[in-house]
């Protein structure tokens, strides 16, 4: 996200002066919101996703406009307290949809549920504190941090943004890099001083500063080394766990997807064309698409055959292909998919797959899943 977006995402309208005492408002006396695994158990969704369109106009050239197909009817479901890994190649619109959770873009149509409540409903000052539940981590630690201001200012903007007084935002500023594994002291440091993933650490507590509900992390890790990418996933998982937080974890690494998530929504060309458990996924994955995505990248088992890899050019979002967008590099593609977009459907219980070749399970047993929530029409 460019950082003028960043700003506008933080720098909501006048902040109304915050009554709620320190305790209540950060949730517990050590200042971080806990949740009981009663609270948990008893949770369900946290995020609805329906069917979210969006499209960018696009100029090619003199008087001649077209529109990139970034969003077409993605539905997916967030439980509380759990991640859903967002994977697909690039360009296939998973920012977008990052960015219209975040309600940083508006949509062409569809619905973006926070707890049961369509964000477009919401009264402004109800709007507002939504943008303190929902925060996001950034891709590249560096530029998401101004350089001219220190560690512990970078923290404590979005609170001082929300009306949180100067010496209460520097205590919980502290609080919060102890939280990443930081020692307070280096709030006194500027991004440039700090190694990538200490700036990763940061990024991650000024996103946690408002006490958000939903991170979006949108490539949190792809910009850092390998070990320092597993410190930093620890680092999300352990958060997780302490302060109830529920995870949209963006990435277009299969295996850290993996690690991360719950459940997985796979994306091609704008759409939602796989989506289960994150275990299933890799153990049965239905759609030919994240076959040959699996195939590509190798997973984590050096005894699993190599599956399928994938060929060819993704195609342009400005025209995509007519029925199913996979089908100019699908192996099994038949007469049907270039006619019809193949709906979302459920062959196998919680396992949805957008793809001609499964039809739905016709008596599945009762779904615990995070299902989406709308099928695709036809
Ligand atoms: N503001 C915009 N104007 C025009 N097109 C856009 C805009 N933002 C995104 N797009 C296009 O929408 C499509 C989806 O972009 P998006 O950034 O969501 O992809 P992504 O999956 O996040 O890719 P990456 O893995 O490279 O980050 C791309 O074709 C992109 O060029
Ligand atoms: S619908 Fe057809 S083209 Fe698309 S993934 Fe399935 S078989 Fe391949
Ligand atoms: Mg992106």
């Amino acid at each position: 996200m460019m950082m003028g977006e960043y700003l506008a995402f933080a720098a909501v309208q006048a902040p109304e002066p915050d009554t709620r005492d320190v305790a209540t408002r950060w949730g517990s006396p050590t200042g971080f919101r806990t949740y009981s695994p009663q609270d948990v158990a008893q949770s369900d969704v946290l995020l609805r996703v329906q069917d979210l369109t969006k499209r960018f106009p696009v100029s090619l050239g003199f008087r001649k406009k077209a529109y990139v197909s970034a969003s077409d009817g993605v539905s997916f479901d967030i439980k509380r307290g759990t991640t859903v890994g967002i994977v697909g190649e690039s360009g296939c619109g998973k920012s977008t949809a990052a960015r219209l959770v975040l309600g940083l873009i508006e949509p062409d149509s569809g619905t973006v549920a926070f707890e049961g409540v369509d964000v477009k409903t919401l009264s402004r000052g109800r709007r507002r504190e939504l943008r303190r539940d929902m925060q996001m981590v950034f891709q590249d630690p560096y530029s998401a941090l101004n350089p001219r201001m220190s560690v512990g200012e970078s923290i404590a903007f979005p609170m001082r943004v929300h009306g949180t007084s100067r010496s209460e935002a520097r205590e919980r500023a502290a609080l919060l890099l102890r939280q990443v594994g930081l020692h307070p002291n280096h709030a006194s440091y500027y991004p440039h001083q700090m190694s990538g993933g200490q700036r990763q650490r940061v990024n991650i507590a000024r996103a946690l500063a408002l006490n958000p509900r939903l991170v979006v992390a949108d490539e949190a890790v792809s910009a850092l080394d390998k070990s320092v990418q597993a410190q930093v996933l620890n680092l999300l998982t352990d958060l997780q766990e302490e302060l109830g937080l529920t995870y949209m974890f963006i990435s277009h690494d299969l295996n850290v997807v993996q690690y991360m998530s719950d459940r997985v929504v796979v994306m091609y060309l704008g759409q939602v064309v796989e989506e289960c458990a994150s275990d299933e996924l890799y153990e049965r994955p239905l759609h030919p698409y994240t076959q040959a995505l699996l195939g590509s990248v190798g997973g984590l088992d050096p005894d699993q055959p190599p599956g399928p890899r994938l060929e060819g050019e993704i195609p342009s979002p400005i025209d995509p292909p007519s029925g199913c967008r996979f089908r100019t590099r699908c192996p099994e593609a038949m007469p049907i998919c270039a006619e019809q977009r193949p709906a979302l459907r459920q062959p196998r219980e919680g396992h949805f797959v957008a793809c001609h070749l499964f039809e739905e399970d016709p008596a599945p047993a009762s779904s615990g899943s995070a299902a989406p929530a709308t099928a695709l029409a036809v």
